[in-house]
């Protein structure tokens, strides 16, 4: 089978389109004919191991992983043993983080736990920009943000891959949310239902007078003292992007001290895996009430173009990438 394949870290040129053999699923694994796959932050810091501690995770001194692509689309051709929940011919999407990555190929073998049925009213390429970000936009609101109906959150970074869906899933829960992004994606920030959006290359939303109960800061670029400042009374401020190492450390271990008095809670974003996440956006999808906002769709032989796009920090949802010209 054809697959983007990495050998060593660094940019999108170590990239090398080979033919790789063709997996077999064990007795507990299903292989999938990966129909779309969509791009995340996680792949460009494995394939750059940066920041550096990245590498205790991804191989030193070279990585350990060779196929990147944590979210898949595609249907199942075979199945092991021991699978129950799956057949031959199902359609599916799919959550590889937690399993080693390889959507970036014509075929992957997977926990079956990884897959679910993928939501029938959506695409190949719609299904498979959601795993990653749609997952730590629920992780943040619903989890770590215990979001409330009739809360006022605030998506910083609201225009990207995990704000596109922020948004969306904190109006699922019923809040009343502010988006933050730059004057051009103010018409799609309140497109996906944002109630206000604030442009921050004309207002500085840390110094506008006013308070929220949960902040999803996505962009990472205010200071935590700043964040808590704008924190309502028992506020949560859920921390999900890092611009370096030395902001997520100063996160992780200012977080917990700067929450230790008073009712305001400051934290990084952990993750985690959760078997039921992929269940529940495929509930959630169904109801049209969230959907993917795609920027832009590579084809298979232009990943690496589309890790060079989203390293510049500044797609409009999520960069997709479609089978359709290798199937
Ligand atoms: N993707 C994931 O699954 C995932 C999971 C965990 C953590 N994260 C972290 O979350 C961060 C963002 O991920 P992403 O996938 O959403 O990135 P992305 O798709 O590359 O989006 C980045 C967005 O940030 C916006 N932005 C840039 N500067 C901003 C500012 N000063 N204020 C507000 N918005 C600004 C950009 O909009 P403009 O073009 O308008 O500036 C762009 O829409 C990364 O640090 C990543 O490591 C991502």
């Amino acid at each position: 089978m054809k697959a983007i394949v990495y050998e060593k870290y660094g940019s999108s040129d170590v990239l090398q389109l080979k033919e790789v053999e063709k997996p077999t699923p064990k007795e507990n694994e299903v292989l999938i004919k990966v129909h779309a796959a969509s791009l995340n932050a996680g792949d460009w810091h494995a394939l750059r191991g940066t920041p550096f501690l990245q590498r205790l995770e991804s191989g030193f001194p070279r990585p350990n992983i060779q196929i990147l692509g944590a979210d898949a689309a595609g249907i199942v051709e075979a199945v092991g043993a021991n699978v129950t929940g799956f057949q031959p011919g199902d359609e599916v999407y799919a959550d590889l983080y937690w399993c080693g990555f390889g959507a970036f190929a014509e075929y992957v073998c997977i926990p079956e736990k990884a897959a679910a049925l993928k939501p029938a009213n959506i695409s190949f390429e719609e299904a498979a920009a959601v795993p990653q970000a749609a997952f730590t936009a629920l992780h943040a609101i619903r989890d770590q943000g215990k979001v409330q109906a009739g809360q006022k959150v605030l998506i910083n970074g609201a225009s990207g891959g995990v704000g596109t869906f922020a948004v969306q899933i904190a109006q699922y829960f019923g809040a009343d949310v502010t988006g933050v992004c730059s004057t051009r994606n103010v018409e799609i920030v309140r497109s996906i239902g944002a109630d206000r959006v604030i442009d921050y290359t004309q207002e500085d939303f840390t110094q506008n007078g006013q308070c929220y109960d949960l902040i999803i800061d996505i962009a990472a670029n205010h200071s935590l003292a700043d964040l808590k400042r704008v924190l309502s009374d028992q506020g949560i401020c859920v921390v999900v992007g890092f611009s370096t190492l030395v902001h997520m450390l100063g996160v992780t271990l200012l977080g917990p001290w700067m929450s230790r008095n008073g009712s305001k809670k400051l934290g990084m974003l952990m993750p985690k895996e959760d078997e039921t996440d992929l269940n529940v956006m495929k509930e959630i999808l169904e109801t049209g009430k969230v959907v993917s906002v795609i920027d832009r769709q590579y084809a298979f032989t232009e990943i690496p173009e589309a890790i060079r796009y989203l390293e510049e920090g500044h797609a409009r949802g999520k960069i997709v990438i479609t089978m359709k010209n290798i199937n």
